[in-house]
């Protein structure tokens, strides 16, 4: 492999593999809208800390045996840059109507527009998440937490960068224009708010903060993924490194959850309750009660299921065709990778129940990508109720069903219970604060979101994680708080 591409050239002031320097007018248009990210990111990014020395990983190279350097930096000093993973020789579509033929290095006229789109919607998702999560700096449970919150971000940031690279070198003047929009938009915003739901939703909490790194996250990474496959090689080398960083993001989701169950079921364990649903004895401890910890993952893996757009979609089928967006895994999928005769059994309701009903694969994309989702998130379940059924509670956190609080598809209309059973609005205005939570939840929650700045001590709620991060002792510094 070529050295210089594995090699990031730091020597620039935007750091890349792609050879910016001699890539004059790219590299104009990438310094002209520098600025603008700037002041995005000290208006939009984290509230506070902005001159702490913080223990962050930066890539210097795009080579997935070693890739990332760990030192102090100030959040603002970081360096984003532009990192593609390395080229594959001959490279070949790996699905759709232009299945086995060169990938493009250039973007096919006829499909600009759909991959613009796609590009910008990934794009729009990466600052959102920074804006959502700008204040939980402050409540930090530890200073492990608060340096993971901030890799988190800064990644982000360089996601965005990575988008907006693309958006410049191969969309001309309508991918300036719509580079200066992914900087005008704001997570929450009633005039001009992020392109998806999710990302426009509030993120109260340090526990809301390890779910959507959890499950929101890991949304992006199934886009990513399917990005990845693109023909567009310039879109599945950069989609490819980001995955990279990616999951890291879902790393901190899944043992934030991890540790915040752990430390319920040692508190709890510790007193000698034996119900886990006696709520008021297990919040008197000072920890989250697990139905509480429900609740939360109710709310943030429906609203994930959302991003995932309507189960049946010509959108979905002609990106497909165009060699655009392949599936989860496409190149190991054994078929003809164009879907001419297939079906795929996508969830409706009918006669007020869900079921399958074979639908062509081609339009069903959506629904694949979601059941591949579902699979890959049950993952962590599995290691959080070992937790619980290791300190010998008889809980067990589940997914809710699909139907459950959903806003766009199939069950968009309808009120289902976590079970999947369905409901009428008086039932559901009456009962949701059983499943997702309750204004006196997060009340709850929020009084236990007390900063812990202390090196290698943490919040009441939450356990200390297995191992440091670079494998760093537990009394380490992460953050050199600036006081
Ligand atoms: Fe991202
Ligand atoms: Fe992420």
């Amino acid at each position: 492999m070529n050295m210089n591409i594995m090699n990031v050239d730091y020597s620039t002031k935007i750091p890349n593999n792609v050879n910016l320097s001699e890539d004059r007018q790219v590299l104009k248009a990438l310094e002209g809208w520098h600025p603008g990210y700037i002041d995005w990111w000290n208006d939009m990014g984290p509230e506070g800390f902005q001159q702490s020395l913080v223990y962050l990983r930066t890539a210097y190279s795009v080579d997935p045996r070693g890739w990332a350097k760990f030192d102090y930096v100030k959040m603002p000093d970081y360096r984003w840059g532009i990192l593609l993973a390395p080229q594959e020789e001959n490279r070949k579509i790996p699905f759709g109507e232009h299945y086995g033929e060169p990938a493009w290095q250039e973007v096919p006229g006829e499909y600009r527009a759909m991959l613009r789109r796609l590009v910008v919607i990934q794009g729009d998702t990466e600052p959102a998440s920074v804006e959502q999560q700008r204040h939980l700096g402050k409540t930090a449970p530890s200073l492990y937490d608060l340096r993971n919150l901030f890799q988190v971000n800064v990644e982000e940031g360089r996601h965005l960068w990575a988008m907006v690279y693309l958006l410049q070198k191969y969309f001309g003047r309508d991918g300036r224009e719509e580079a200066d929009e992914l900087l005008r938009r704001r997570s929450g915003d009633e005039d001009s708010p992020r392109m998806l739901g999710a990302f426009n939703e509030k993120t109260p909490d340090w526990l809301s903060f390890f779910m959507f790194t959890y499950f929101t996250d890991r949304d992006g990474k199934m886009q990513l993924h399917s990005l990845a496959q693109s023909g567009f090689d310039p879109l599945s080398r950069t989609c490819r490194f980001m995955l990279t960083e990616e999951a890291h993001h879902m790393f901190v989701g899944e043992t934030g959850i991890t540790r915040v169950v752990q430390r319920t079921c040692d508190a709890m364990r510790e007193a000698g309750i034996t119900d886990p649903s006696d709520i008021a004895k297990v919040r008197a401890l000072g920890v989250i009660d697990l139905p509480t910890i429900q609740k939360k993952l109710n709310l943030h893996y429906s609203l994930s299921l959302d991003l995932f757009g309507s189960e049946v979609s010509t959108n979905a089928a002609n990106a497909f065709n165009a060699g655009i967006k392949g599936r989860y895994h496409e190149t190991q999928i054994e078929d003809d990778h164009q879907l001419k005769n297939a079906t795929y059994p996508v969830l409706k309701l009918i006669n007020g129940e869900a079921r399958r009903v074979d639908e062509p694969a081609l339009t069903a994309l959506n629904m694949r990508l979601r059941d591949d989702y579902t699979q890959d998130c049950v993952k962590g379940m599995l290691r959080w109720n070992k937790v619980i059924s290791t300190a010998d509670y008889d809980y067990k956190l589940t997914l809710p069903n699909v139907a459950f609080n959903r806003a766009i598809g199939e069950f968009k209309d309808v009120h289902a219970t976590p079970d999947g059973i369905l409901i009428d609005d008086a039932t559901w205005t009456k009962r949701k604060g059983e499943w997702i939570p309750s204004r006196d939840d997060g009340e709850f929650i929020a009084s236990l979101m007390t900063p812990v700045t202390e090196p290698g001590q943490f919040a009441s709620w939450i356990a200390a994680p297995k191992v440091g991060i670079d494998n760093k002792p537990g009394d380490f510094e992460y953050v050199k708080i600036e006081t």
